[in-house]
């Protein structure tokens, strides 16, 4: 049994970084799996210390490996491995990254002139608010509502692009109290945006890659015009329009 203990320890601890790597969902973040492997590597060192012979026994195969003449090349061959390794490590823990920059959303990409709204056409720069939908109090309570439970995560409880999720998100959530955003736009503009989402942007619009949901799923043509109301509102801003140029 003496024989195996090198290669038992060094199985155990692979069998539980497998399953910690492998077997947990969601996967533990890296900082957390580096003190579980360190706590792993420390266990099963008290483990093999606790006992001279087993500790012995543990030592055996590496002590011949670097005494004995018949294991020159696994020797040579361990020995140059092992810098490399730490040298790449090193190396890939400071490379510098290209990933992108986190960026907002500055340019208003050319909106299509219609899209299809729940099958039929909606023109977006012809687009007016229905007169039931201008933004009395009942409209504004329902917008509100409507954007507490779907927009706030990502634009923020304060309309301001910091929801729980922006940080993770590029391109970040827009920030509706800046005046480079909503106040920029006509509501059809907007209209557009909310119903079509990031998968509605034209292809050459960059960052390409928005996380803004297709809302004309989730939310009826009313709702729309009602969270819009409220975004304004909330945020202080009011939509641009032909005569206000
Ligand atoms: C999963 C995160 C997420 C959710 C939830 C979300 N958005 Fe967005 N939204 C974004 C991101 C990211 C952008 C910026 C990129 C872009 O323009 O597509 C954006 C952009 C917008 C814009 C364009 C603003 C501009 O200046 O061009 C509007 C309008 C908007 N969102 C409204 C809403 C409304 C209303 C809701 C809720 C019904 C909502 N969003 C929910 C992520 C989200």
């Amino acid at each position: 049994m003496r024989r195996y203990t090198f290669p038992l320890a060094i199985l155990t601890w692979l069998a539980v970084w497998a399953a910690l790597r492998f077997g947990v969902q969601p996967p533990i973040p890296v900082s957390v799996m580096g003190l579980y492997l360190a706590i792993l590597t420390v266990s099963i060192l008290v483990y093999l210390i606790a006992d001279p012979e087993r500790f012995e026994a543990f030592l055996a195969p590496l002590v011949s490996l670097l005494r004995e003449r018949r294991l020159a090349v696994p020797r040579i061959a361990v020995l140059t491995a092992l810098p490399l390794l730490l040298g790449w490590m090193t190396y890939s823990g400071v490379r510098p990254q290209f990933d992108p920059p986190f960026e907002a959303r500055t340019i208003h990409p050319e909106p299509p002139a219609k899209f299809k709204l729940h099958g039929s056409d909606f023109d977006v720069l012809k687009a007016q608010r229905p007169p039931e939908m201008e933004a009395n109090e009942e409209n504004l309570a329902a917008g509100r509502r409507i954007y507490y439970r779907n927009c706030m995560y990502c634009h923020g409880d304060y309309l301001d692009g910091k929801g729980h999720f922006a940080e993770a998100l590029n391109p970040l959530p827009a920030n509706f109290r800046d005046s480079g955003t909503i106040s920029q736009l006509e509501e059809g503009y907007v209209y557009w945006r909310v119903a079509t989402g990031g998968p509605g942007l034209p292809q050459g619009a960059t960052p390409w890659n928005s996380s803004m949901p297709v809302w004309q799923d989730f939310l009826s043509e009313d709702e729309i015009w009602q969270v819009i109301a409220y975004v304004y509102s909330a945020s202080g801003s009011t939509a641009r329009t032909w005569e206000g140029h």
